[in-house]
């Protein structure tokens, strides 16, 4: 007999997340006749995915004949540093384009091109236009047709709940425990099948373009539970987040706004993205950068400008001009869409049109009109490489029932994600994982739950409420925050990162020891409680995993180790739970390339 007093509830796929990966993943599951289950931090239709505003990327070719799934199969290869599983490269290119296609079908309105097709257009990395686009609201429209179509098929939502840990029947899954976070009741949910979708660790750092939900909650549930995350060192860093005013630093900036033509100019005017062209692009002979960047690229209508190298690099000579005292008066640098009144003779109503949530955000948040200035930009912590290790296929994890979509799964992106590949990695892969998690769900029996487990979990959850005094866990949020924006950020060094796992360490002893004042109902304080054990976690993986790589790879610089290392480029960075408890770090080859996908890469080089 428990303690404490909980209902249960059963489903044979329990999804974790309704963001646009767990929509799609309950949408298929239910579709394919099994009973799914929902659980939600938030209320639905309030994800991340909405954030990915500019576009979803699809080799549809709409806009470029030329575009094809190898090409975008060798695009995402060459921004992922060739980190990425291929086979989930592969799977993602081949099937974007009919995801793109059924969210049509279930509703979704598409910009159009003059013959009625979906429009596309240029984001960075993409060697074509790919991204179909909703003005710069597509992840908006894309949550609002996933939801629609879901509430029909008779899928439960469980809102505004918290999962605090997995259930496990011996080795496989079993369900989870979590509370309703209104009136704080426990709940079990028993399931052969849970797939976690739950987004990304944003809220670990200060600046952040995530919203409150995204602590990290499947990875670390997922680490607790034995399954492996693979290369967390990888933090995508978007370059252009509000920086001003105060209050609303981090939230993003679409990539859309360059893909329209945006560029980037420091305090003294100048486009600096021409100082850094990479070799691959520079013309060694042209004397004027801008022309040797058009000859190379073969682009002499200037569609495809620096300011669409990857987010990485783009990040990288932001903080440049940055820290060298270029930049903007509140610690930015300037974008500039305002200037396309040289080429579009109505700009003003074009960019109104194609950026309306830009325009909006900029007057509202900051007074400032983008169809006459410029905005000022910074990077913002904006969606991470790394998450739970995946079978390329089924999406099932090393745990047995366990799968995770989105996102919480690593391997698509490997050290750097192209903009747009997050809205097609959602729909393709949230849909594969429904379908492996039905099919799992349909051959195995319903498992048993283990009382001491939940009991477990219950006081777990519980132990910042009934202590008697302690630290307020906001304080540790917030300390835990300003240490990795300090420390484990866009450029990192081997004593930085030490600094921090010692600083996480200490952090952890202090939120052992934090107390949520008050009781289980309307009570955030100790939500945060629940939060800050998951936004540890992640942040120590991410620190161990950035100081065993020494070597910089996309989104992971090394101020120590500048260059890309060869032995590095050739393994995965695993991340264990140990029989003790404490954390491990594992380097895993990367299984070799078959002949026909390497020879893609070949030919598109
Ligand atoms: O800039 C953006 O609209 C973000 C897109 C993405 O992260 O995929």
């Amino acid at each position: 007999m428990s303690a404490v007093e909980y209902r249960t509830v059963e489903h044979d796929v329990l999804v974790i997340g309704a963001g646009g990966a767990g929509l799609r993943a309950a949408i298929e599951a239910s579709g394919r006749g099994t009973s799914v289950g929902v659980v939600c931090k938030s209320l639905l239709g309030k994800a991340h995915t909405v954030m990915a505003e500019g576009g979803l990327a699809a080799a549809m070719a709409n806009v470029d004949d030329r575009d094809s799934w190898r090409v975008h199969f060798a695009d995402t290869m060459r921004g992922g540093q060739y980190l990425n599983n291929w086979t989930m490269a592969r799977l993602h290119a081949q099937q974007a384009p009919d995801r793109v296609r059924e969210l049509e079908a279930w509703g979704a309105l598409f910009d159009r091109t003059r013959d009625g097709r979906i429009l596309q257009r240029n984001f960075g990395g993409h060697k074509y236009p790919r991204l179909a686009h909703v003005g710069d609201r597509t992840g908006l429209e894309m949550i609002r047709t996933l939801q629609d179509h879901g509430i029909h098929q008779g899928i439960t939502f469980h809102m505004e709940c918290t999962v605090v840990e997995l259930l496990k029947d011996g080795g496989r899954i079993a369900g989870a425990v979590g509370y309703d976070r209104e009136r704080g009741r426990f709940i079990v949910w028993r399931a052969p099948a849970v797939i976690l979708a739950t987004g990304g660790i944003g809220r670990a750092y200060a600046i952040t373009s995530n919203s409150w939900e995204y602590t990290g909650d499947g990875h670390a549930l997922a680490y607790r539970a034995g399954a492996d995350l693979k290369d967390m060192e990888f933090v995508q860093f978007h370059p252009t987040g509000m920086v001003w005013p105060p209050s609303v630093r981090g939230i993003l900036v679409t990539e859309g706004v360059r893909g329209e033509g945006g560029v980037l100019r420091n305090r003294e005017g100048r486009r600096f993205m021409f100082d850094d062209i990479p070799d691959l692009y520079r013309n060694q002979t042209a004397s004027d950068p801008e022309e040797g960047w058009r000859y190379v690229t073969g682009d002499r209508n200037a569609n495809r400008p620096p300011e669409l190298l990857t987010r990485d690099h783009v990040a990288r000579c932001i903080v440049r001009e940055i820290r060298e005292g270029r930049g903007s008066p509140h610690g930015g640098v300037f974008l500039d869409i305002a200037w396309i009144r040289e080429k579009i003779p109505d700009a003003a109503e074009h960019i109104r049109k194609k950026l309306p949530s830009m325009y909006h955000q900029f007057k509202e948040l900051a007074g400032v009109d983008i169809t006459k200035e410029p905005m000022e930009v910074g990077p913002t912590t904006h969606y991470v490489m790394g998450g739970v290790d995946v079978d390329g296929e089924t999406q099932m994890t090393s745990v047995p029932g366990l799968f995770a979509a989105g996102e919480v799964a690593a391997g698509l992106h490997g050290a750097n994600r192209l903009g747009g590949n997050s809205l097609s990695d959602l729909l393709v892969f949230g849909k594969l994982a429904g379908e492996h998690a039905a099919a799992w769900a349909k051959a195995h029996a319903s498992p048993a739950i283990d009382q001491g487990q939940v009991d477990a979990a219950h006081a777990t959850a519980l132990a910042p409420l009934e202590r008697q005094s302690g630290e307020n866990p906001y304080t540790i949020q917030h300390d835990l925050q300003a240490m990795m924006q300090d420390k484990v950020g866009i450029v990192r060094t081997e004593r930085e990162m030490t600094q921090a796992i010692d600083a996480i360490a200490t952090l952890t002893a202090r939120s052992a020891r934090a107390k949520a004042d008050g009781h289980r109902e309307y009570n955030p304080g100790w939500h945060t409680a629940q939060d800050l054990r998951n936004l540890l976690t992640v942040s120590e993986a991410v620190a161990r995993a950035a100081l065993d790589r020494r070597e910089s790879r996309g989104a992971h610089f090394r101020e120590d180790c500048p260059e890309k290392d060869a032995g590095h480029g050739k393994h995965n960075t695993i991340v264990r739970q140990g029989a003790d408890g404490s954390m491990h770090i594992e380097r895993r080859p990367i299984p070799p390339m078959p002949e026909d996908l390497a020879d893609i890469i070949r030919e598109m080089a």
